[in-house]
């Protein structure tokens, strides 16, 4: 009998960026990969309806035992799983915590483990420390979407956030849209906006520009990338949105019902987000309550409202697949909505898992030699 002891290769946040997490050209092979695996359907995430972006932890708003976490800006503890197909053919799962307050302290907003299980067993044969996966994989979305509904030549982006998030959603969009030669960044300190402004100058060779107010980041942009924490949502006025704009949403802004109802409307999976629908109606604080999750929030609220009645969304796995087209004119205003899965965490993972062994990188333990009991 083959031996059953089981072992599982620890890699930390050192040995993921020396496998090449942070390669992004290879990230966004791997990403768009996904979404064709998507658009096929080879794939399940969590839920009866096999679509749920994961499994949250409402920490309450008043405190009911010493110790109890509450409630409070990007506030959340998460478990994301799912099982992906094509060459992959994993389980796993990301899992986290979030906190806004966590920068205080020094720390990333979020900190993230990735897990990956053999999809047969369950055995899990690698934890990974996250963030940089994570932060990866969030970011290539919009460059894939970019690469299918951007204008063509498409010089300018807008980003809402200076933050982590968008470091990578700059670097995708960047990678995947050649023809980018100016940003216009807003960030509510300026200090933090200026700083990252002139980082990513020189680290992108853009010219990256620090503005005073969401408007002047929004209206000269192409492509306008959003990812901002904290509980005040930038305010996009439609009228601001110019004429074959894209707009990602990897975190939320405050939009008008009609910026989707005139516009198209194409979404990284829109069961992913009809199912932060059901659970907001399900929360005893109503739709509310998923605002600290989905980046779709003000749109779910204008669902709730009957302001905006979602059809013909498009999911961007079947544009990829070529069974949906994706723009269809140089002035199509693009809604794009991403809520972040699990798959895409496996994905990259693994990819860099891979590219790890092959370098002997991380430290291998004995999850059991022979199982206690069994
Ligand atoms: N969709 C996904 O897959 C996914 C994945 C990860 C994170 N996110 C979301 O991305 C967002 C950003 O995450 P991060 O880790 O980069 O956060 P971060 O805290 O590192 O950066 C966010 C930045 O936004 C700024 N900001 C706050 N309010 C703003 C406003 N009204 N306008 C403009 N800027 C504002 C903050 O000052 C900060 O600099 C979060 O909302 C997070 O939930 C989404």
């Amino acid at each position: 009998m083959a031996s059953t002891s089981v072992k599982t290769l620890l890699l930390s946040e050192k040995d993921v960026i020396e496998a090449g997490a942070t390669n992004m050209a290879q990230c966004l092979e791997v990403i768009e990969d996904v979404f064709r695996l998507l658009g096929q359907g080879d794939y399940l995430m969590g839920g009866p309806l096999e679509n749920e972006h994961g499994q949250m932890i409402y920490f309450p708003k008043e405190q009911r035992f010493p110790g109890m976490p509450v409630t409070g800006p990007d506030r959340r503890f998460m478990a994301m799983i799912a099982y992906l197909g094509g060459k992959y053919n994993i389980c796993g799962e990301k899992w986290y915590g979030s906190n806004a307050e966590n920068r205080k302290r020094g720390l990333p907003r979020s900190v993230l483990t990735t897990i990956l299980n053999d999809a047969d067993t369950g055995i899990p044969f690698t934890i990974m420390s996250g963030n940089i996966i994570s932060s990866m994989r969030t970011g290539a979305v919009p460059g894939v979407a970019a690469k299918y509904l951007a204008r063509k030549g498409a010089t300018s982006v807008g980003i809402l956030g200076a933050g982590v998030i968008n470091k990578a959603c700059l670097l995708s969009i960047k990678t995947a849209v050649p023809t980018i030669t100016e940003a216009y960044l807003y960030n509510p300190t300026p200090e933090r906006g200026k700083a990252w402004a002139a980082e990513q100058s020189k680290e992108l060779g853009i010219d990256v520009k620090y503005v005073s107010s969401v408007e002047e980041a929004v209206r000269p942009a192409d492509i306008i990338t959003i990812a901002t924490s904290g509980d005040v949502f930038p305010r996009i006025e439609t009228e601001w949105i110019k004429p074959g704009c894209l707009v990602t949403f990897t975190g939320d802004a405050d939009v008008d019902a009609d910026a989707y109802t005139n516009n198209t409307v194409v979404a990284d999976n829109w069961k992913m987000h009809e199912a932060f629908l059901a659970d907001g109606r399900e929360h005893p604080n109503g739709v509310e309550a998923v605002g600290v999750v989905a980046p779709t929030y003000h749109l779910l609220e204008h669902i709730e409202a009957g302001r905006y009645v979602p059809k013909n969304i498009v999911n961007l796995g079947d544009i990829v697949c070529g069974r949906k087209s994706g723009r269809k004119s140089d002035d199509e205003i693009i809604m794009f909505l991403t809520g972040g899965m699990p798959v895409h965490d496996l994905a990259w993972g693994k990819t860099v898992y891979q590219n790890a062994v092959a370098k002997g990188l991380g430290v291998e333990f004995t999850f059991f030699g022979e199982a206690h009991w069994k």
